[in-house]
């Protein structure tokens, strides 16, 4: 069984692509956490780097996962460039729970967050061309059931953007908001927030709650430009998402 989490596909895209040389399931990890995993004897982690650490969302529903010790247990993290410490925070809390990570690997791929900050993760593209032979040979450790840490040591940076109040500013100013001049109500906001933190309200607009994680997600897949952040308008030339997720 493979759990992913992911906000524009590239994680998503990255279990697919195990899943289908080993066989096995892929299974949002929101979805995961109500379900017996105890009986599987292979789980995957696959999910993406948030500020040099975990996503939050990830973190909360880890230690909810019924994981058999036996199992053999990987992590894939998808980064633009940097993991940080979302492997060793992940492998650490997993540790806790009596269960050990057999193999663990990186894989570099377009950066979702480029567009808060002007930046276009289209330009990006490119990476997936240049690490899909990493891709593939991570695909073949897992098939093959290797074990193998592939990562740098923790660093300063994911230990200090790890600090609480220091990660809810870092991640609340990712947080989006509903243009509603612009919000059409076709809820394909609703359907690819990972944690269901959108919904639509009784004028058919848009809401986003208060347990956003900041995977941008949202503001990629509008096809009215509609969620913002920080109040800039979305460029739909900016707009991202994995292009086998499209
Ligand atoms: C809030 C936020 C913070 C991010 N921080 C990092 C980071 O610290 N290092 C990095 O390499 N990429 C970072 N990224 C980029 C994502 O890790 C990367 O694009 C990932 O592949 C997205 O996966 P997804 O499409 O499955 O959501 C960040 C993205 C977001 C949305």
């Amino acid at each position: 069984m493979i759990l992913y989490f992911s906000g524009t596909g590239n994680s998503l895209a990255v279990s697919r692509k195990i899943a289908d040389a080993t066989g096995d399931t892929v299974m949002p990890m929101a979805h995961a956490a109500d379900h017996d995993l105890s009986k599987e004897d292979c789980i995957g982690l696959v999910y993406p780097c948030y500020d040099f650490n975990t996503p939050p969302a990830v973190r909360d529903l880890i230690p909810r996962l019924h994981i058999s010790p036996d199992a053999y247990v990987f992590i894939v993290v998808t980064c633009g460039a940097q993991t940080g410490n979302s492997i060793w925070t992940v492998r650490r809390i997993l540790r806790q729970k009596g269960v050990r990570v057999a193999y663990c690997h990186k894989i570099r791929m377009p950066d979702n967050s480029a567009i808060v900050f002007g930046r276009n993760p289209n330009d990006q593209l490119w990476k997936l061309e240049r690490f899909a032979p990493r891709m593939e040979r991570i695909v073949d450790d897992i098939k093959k059931r290797r074990h193998g840490s592939h990562f740098g040591a923790p660093g300063l940076a994911g230990w200090i953007a790890g600090i609480p109040a220091l990660e809810r500013k870092l991640l609340g100013s990712f947080r989006p908001s509903v243009n509603p001049r612009l919000c059409i109500g076709c809820g394909i906001c609703t359907k690819v927030c990972p944690i269901g933190n959108i919904v639509l309200g009784d004028d058919k607009k848009a809401v986003v709650g208060n347990s956003c994680t900041a995977c941008v997600g949202c503001l990629h897949a509008c096809p009215q430009q509609a969620i913002e952040v920080g109040g800039k308008p979305t460029p739909k030339e900016r707009q991202y998402r994995h292009p086998s997720a499209r």
